[in-house]
């Protein structure tokens, strides 16, 4: 299966107008103290790949919904995402200095007003969500609860809980599988749920797109930890090499690089075969996401 350039063509114009729609909702965000407001929108705006938002744009475009109505949702999840950024390079977490190519935001901000951005920008998500107009009510809290499962108790924050537990310890494969399932999985499958939840009646499709989004999800952190290795800091955006600086148990590791490369070619046919179902046309936003995830340098 191959990408076609129409979709990439149309899924970047949907990353402007969405991105647009970012800053306007943080320019709406009133009554907010300056510097709160300044290090909420430094941690959300200009930078990161919104690889979440594009996700949910081509899940919906998959089962014929208007992107736009999805807007809202993106933001939600794209707020989610920055606060788990905000918060995992903090001190006394990853303890990272360098984020998007910047400073990180506890660097730039202070560690408490860091700490406070990323609760904000997480409370801020689920009130886009409450207040928007673009879906129906049932659909919204659907989405309200679909967010807050995977981002808290049950999915990344359990994610991150069981990482920082496990630094310079062993895991088995199984294991650092459920791990990074949890840590990163759970939002990029999130992505794809809160798309689908937006369209009634869907029984085997839905099936397919789990599927899909359980492959995408888990390789996302696999090739993120491929990355850490290969790449360079100035290509990632942010300091390479952290996790073996921090004996961190990684895909690469726990079973070497090569079977890690493996282990996401795998999961990237996992996740194609689950577009099979999708006429071409349908799929084809989604074949060019899964070819970006697994393919990406940074
Ligand atoms: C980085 O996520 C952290 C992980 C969950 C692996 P991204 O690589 O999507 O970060 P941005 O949003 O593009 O900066
Ligand atoms: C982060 O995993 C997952 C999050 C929930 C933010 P990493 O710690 O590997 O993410 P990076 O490499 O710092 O972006
Ligand atoms: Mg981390
Ligand atoms: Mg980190
Ligand atoms: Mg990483």
């Amino acid at each position: 299966m191959k990408a076609s350039p129409d979709a990439s063509a149309s899924l970047g114009q949907l990353r402007v107008q969405f991105e647009a729609w970012l800053e306007l909702k943080m320019k709406n965000l009133q009554g907010v103290s300056n510097e709160l407001h300044a290090a909420m929108s430094y941690g959300l705006l200009d930078g990161g790949k919104r690889l979440r938002a594009s996700l949910m744009f081509a899940t919906g475009k998959a089962l014929g919904l208007n992107p736009e109505v999805l807007f809202d949702a993106a933001c939600a999840i794209e707020a989610i995402h920055a606060y788990s950024l905000v918060h995992d390079d903090l001190p006394s977490m990853d303890n990272d200095v360098l984020r998007r190519g910047k400073p990180t935001c506890h660097v730039k901000y202070g560690e408490a007003m860091a700490l406070l951005a990323g609760d904000a920008l997480q409370t801020t998500a689920f009130q886009w969500l409450a207040e928007s107009t673009l879906l129906p009510p049932l659909v919204r809290l659907e989405q309200v609860r679909i967010l807050a499962q995977a981002s808290g108790a049950q999915g990344m924050a359990n994610g991150q809980a069981i990482d920082l537990a496990h630094v310079g310890k062993s895991m088995s494969v199984d294991e650092l599988t459920h791990m990074h399932a949890r840590k990163t999985g759970d939002l990029i499958a999130a992505s794809v749920r809160l798309a689908y939840c937006a369209k009634e009646g869907l029984v085997d499709t839905k099936a397919n797109l789990e599927q899909f989004a359980k492959a995408l999800g888990l390789a996302y952190q696999v090739i993120d930890d491929i990355l850490d290795v290969e790449a360079s800091s100035e290509v990632l955006g942010k300091t390479s090499g952290k996790d073996a600086m921090s004996n961190k148990p990684t895909m690469v590791s726990l079973m070497g690089l090569q079977k890690a490369k493996d282990l996401l070619n795998t999961l990237e046919q996992q996740a194609l075969q689950a577009c099979e179902h999708f006429d071409e046309e349908s799929r084809s936003h989604l074949v060019l996401l899964t070819e970006w995830i697994t393919k990406r340098k940074s």
